[in-house]
């Protein structure tokens, strides 16, 4: 539960690697656990949560091998998993519970899956529901939250119209999918993060995209291969933990950073349009594509931003940086003001109150809604460094110490371990950039 203290600082140089991207971390562990053969993974994710995937896969009869940030894990094929004699612990990680349960649902065995306090309090009928009808039996504490209990085995297809933007409930379908006889489709509102579709074509299942459907062929039966092939993959570096930094060096003028081997997959870039909207100075260098994502270096130099609306479906597509551009809120010309995100209050914490009690800790004017936040702009000369409750949520830690970075006096965020739930590093990193 240690503390971290932010100083204010002049301005952020120099450059930076972030962490392999969380979200494709994880999806390349599960892919390599039902593989055959042994996948290796370079500049893995360094985060807790991506651990927390490791951990169940090994569990689960997969071998894992970590040595750094690169990640061996050999799989004995689709249908060579086995029952874990534990429970599975997701820990903090949504992303663990709801896309393992997918690939959970196709086994014949009983898994029991559950997590942290957090974890335990966040809504699993979202996947619990397209699971069960596509054959899978699942129990869960109040018929919506962990522990999950799920028997899997003899699932069908199914043709899924998503109530809901998510990928986490996008991916535990498809992934199902590859265990169901037939083909699986699934339709979302709105578009979001499509890295569950490209690492099943990377790892050699038959996948179909049109629009805003997709489809997975399963792969028993019919014309399914029967199996996944192990790869050697180079994760790219985490956008969303590159956002930070993103935020600070447009927030201090005189800043002057540069972001490498970042992924700028197109359904996660939103947050630099919304960025390069308000004004940021943000350029794209050595863009390139490998095993289906689009890597690339960032520019970035102060700049002063504007501020605005952010709402309708580019929602899903900053979901995770909303924290971030909330709490530079006050020191926008026009403010910050987010609708439509009633899906933040069951993210790692209720974020829309978490980022209202702290930016009020700091002397921001915050008016905070079911469904967002409307924060005053032109507020830096009354800002004032506090002391951060970021309720365990790492996002938050992380917002807030971007935010005293120009505050009046020192910012003390509490429990700022939490950060390591995505950057265990980022404090460390932070202080090296950041001339005071
Ligand atoms: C993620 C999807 C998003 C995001 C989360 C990671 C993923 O969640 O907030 O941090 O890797 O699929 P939802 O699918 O619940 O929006």
């Amino acid at each position: 539960m240690k503390k971290q203290t932010i100083q204010p600082a002049k301005h952020l140089t120099g450059g930076v690697e972030t962490p392999g991207d969380k979200s494709i971390s994880h999806r390349y562990a599960m892919l390599g656990g039902i593989a055959e053969g042994t996948t290796e993974l370079r500049h893995f994710s360094a985060a807790a949560d991506c651990h927390s995937t490791l951990g169940c896969m090994s569990a689960l009869g997969a071998d894992v091998k970590i040595e750094k940030d690169t990640v061996r894990i050999t799989g004995r094929g689709p249908r060579g998993l086995k029952s874990s004699w534990r429970a599975l612990d997701a820990e903090n990680s949504g992303t663990t519970i709801r896309l393992l349960s997918g690939i959970l649902a196709g086994q014949e065995f009983t898994t029991k899956i559950s997590g942290d306090a957090s974890l335990q309090k966040r809504p699993m009928k979202r996947i619990v529901g397209p699971l069960r009808e596509m054959g899978a039996d699942i129990r869960a504490r109040e018929d919506n939250f962990a522990p999950l209990e799920i028997k899997g085995g003899n699932l069908h297809a199914i043709d899924y119209p998503m109530p809901m933007a998510s990928a986490q409930v996008k991916s535990a379908v498809l992934l199902a999918g590859l265990f169901a006889e037939g083909v699986t489709s699934v339709t979302e509102p709105a578009r979001t993060r499509d890295h569950t579709e490209l690492a099943l074509e990377e790892f050699g299942a038959a996948v179909e995209r049109d629009g805003r459907t997709t489809k997975v062929h399963g792969l028993f039966g019919g014309n399914g291969s029967g199996k996944l092939v192990a790869k050697t993959i180079d994760v790219p570096g985490d956008l969303s933990s590159a956002v930070f930094f993103i935020a600070a060096a447009s927030l201090l003028p005189d800043s002057n950073i540069g972001i490498y081997n970042v992924g700028l997959n197109p359904t996660r870039t939103a947050i630099l349009d919304v960025f390069a909207g308000m004004g940021a100075s943000i350029q794209m260098l050595s863009v390139k594509t490998s095993h289906g994502e689009v890597v690339g270096d960032l520019a970035i130099k102060g700049a002063s931003l504007r501020g605005g609306v952010i709402e309708g479906d580019v929602i899903p597509l900053v979901i995770d940086e909303l924290p971030m551009l909330a709490a530079l809120g006050p020191y926008t010309e026009e403010g910050i003001e987010i609708r439509n995100a009633t899906e933040l209050r069951v993210k790692e914490s209720d974020r829309i109150a978490a980022l209202a009690e702290n930016l009020r800790r700091m002397g921001a004017a915050v008016e905070e809604r079911p469904d967002g936040l409307k924060v005053a702009g032109r507020q830096a000369g009354k800002l004032r460094g506090a002391e951060i409750e970021p309720r365990g949520d790492h996002r938050i830690a992380m917002a807030f110490a971007v935010a005293g970075l120009a505050a009046d006096g020192a910012t003390v965020i509490r429990d700022a371990d939490c950060a390591g739930v995505s950057y265990p590093t980022f404090f460390e990193e932070l202080n090296r950039l950041a001339e005071r």
